[in-house]
């Protein structure tokens, strides 16, 4: 669900008209608060039976008046980076509600870390269990650690570029050698090993990859504990999936009905259990709003729209040969969707490539879309695009940033400025430096 619908052939945010924002530069992304809002709230009412800790995956949305937004209904956030750890914290979120991942963790982001008290490094090798143990032993802090593991579980329907739970991969630790990483530094007195992390790809489209993966984690916690290491955290990760076309992801309520019952019995037995949803709750809060420039026939039945946005603000079209639902924002009574899909059921459509500006052949939001008529300086939405989008946006082509705005029912927000080209130097200097 989300608060992006066509009314009268004409697209809303929330209760704005987008047509008010016509005023308002291209190309530029749009939220609606209030559909992270409910999601997040409805994804904590479908697990509310394990009172897990969500952190929320900063890496999918980032911009700061979000992050606040879900700090304020109680998010915690999952980081991976000294980056996030500073924006968490700006937030206003609680450092120990915030869980650190990542595989390349530096000397001074475990130091600024520790420093301000997170609650769980998720450690993915033992060079780096090693690292953080030495930080936080010379600083005399405590900490908690979960080992990230590698179940060997993934969904086979995942894209190859964005599966992390397999073997032999460069996240977490494969699985059989696991107890052998207990043995060597789970009886550490500063990073105190007491949990288990896994993120077996992103997104999982059903819950049984999550049922396999939790399975053998739940054993293998049992046979920990068998050697004496008490789990008191099994993180389960993110994954969860978003809707590109409408019905195509599980709901959070499918996914508990799994997940939950397996969980239930080590929750009760005083295991937190940890979740780090990300686009389940900030894809369908967004969209990325463009001008079409040109429409160029290239023969009879085929039209390439050239817009002013592409790769360089949104690249998982370019990346991963994503799906993302694109319509006009104001495409008239006789084309008003109601339903989002990639094979649209209209008279009258026409067939059409959507590319971007950027001089790169695979900078293309979509292929093959059919579209109502489309003509220059018509705006089109592209849906979906809250999660992997402003954050993963560049400069390339030295094409500007562009701006963030946030809708809250009838008000709207300027949340984040274009760049302009001054920003486009803003770093670039001319200093000669003395090497020691
Ligand atoms: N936790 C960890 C440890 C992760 O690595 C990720 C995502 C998440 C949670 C959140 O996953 P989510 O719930 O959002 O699916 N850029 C790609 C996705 C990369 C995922 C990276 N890790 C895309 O645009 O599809």
């Amino acid at each position: 669900m989300d608060y992006f619908k066509y009314k009268n052939g004409r697209l809303f945010c929330e209760e704005i008209d987008l047509d008010r924002m016509s005023g308002i530069k291209t190309p530029f992304y749009l939220y609606s608060w209030n559909t992270f809002k409910e999601h997040f709230l409805r994804f904590k009412e479908s697990f509310k039976e394990l009172d897990p800790l969500i952190c929320f995956a900063v890496k999918t949305c980032n911009n700061l008046a979000i992050l606040k937004g879900l700090a304020r209904l109680g998010a915690g956030m999952d980081i991976v980076s000294g980056g996030e750890l500073f924006l968490s914290s700006r937030a206003g979120v609680p450092a120990d509600r915030v869980v650190y991942a990542g595989v390349g963790k530096t000397a001074e982001e475990i130091e600024l870390s520790i420093d301000s008290g997170i609650g769980f490094f998720n450690v993915e090798s033992e060079p780096e269990f090693i690292r953080i143990e030495k930080i936080a032993r010379g600083k005399n802090k405590i900490m908690n650690a979960l080992l990230r593991v590698n179940p060997d579980e993934y969904d086979k329907n995942t894209h190859d570029k964005t599966t992390t739970g397999k073997k032999g991969g460069k996240f977490g630790v494969d699985l059989e050698h696991v107890p052998a990483f207990f043995e060597a530094h789970g009886k550490s007195d500063y990073l105190k090993l007491t949990g288990i992390h896994i993120h077996i790809g992103s997104p999982i489209y059903s819950a049984e990859p999550y049922t396999r993966a939790i399975t053998k984690m739940i054993d293998l916690i049992g046979k920990l504990g068998e050697k004496g290491f008490t789990i008191k955290y099994l993180d389960i990760g993110g994954g969860y999936a978003a809707d590109y076309e409408d019905g195509a992801s599980p709901s959070w309520d499918e996914y508990s009905e799994s997940i939950a019952p397996l969980l239930q019995p080590i929750a009760d037995n005083g295991i937190k259990i940890i979740m780090e949803p990300g686009r389940t709750i900030s894809a369908n809060a967004g969209i990325l709003v463009t001008s079409v420039q040109y429409v160029k026939k290239v023969d009879q039945d085929r039209n390439i729209i050239i817009t002013d946005t592409g790769m360089h603000h949104l690249i998982r079209p370019a990346l991963y040969n994503a799906n993302h639902f694109i319509w006009p924002a104001n495409p008239g009574e006789a084309f008003s969707v109601t339903e989002r899909r990639f094979d649209p059921d209209f008279d009258g459509l026409m067939e059409y490539d959507i590319a971007g500006p950027i001089c790169e052949s695979s900078d293309y939001l979509a292929k093959g879309r059919k579209l109502p008529p489309v003509a220059p300086a018509d705006r089109l939405a592209v849906f979906t695009a809250g999660a992997y989008g402003m954050v993963m946006s560049s400069q390339y082509n030295a094409q500007p940033r562009p701006a963030e705005y946030m809708v809250d029912e009838d008000k709207v927000t300027l949340i984040r400025e274009r760049e302009n080209y001054g920003d486009l130097i803003s770093k670039q200097c001319d200093r000669v430096i003395t090497l020691g």
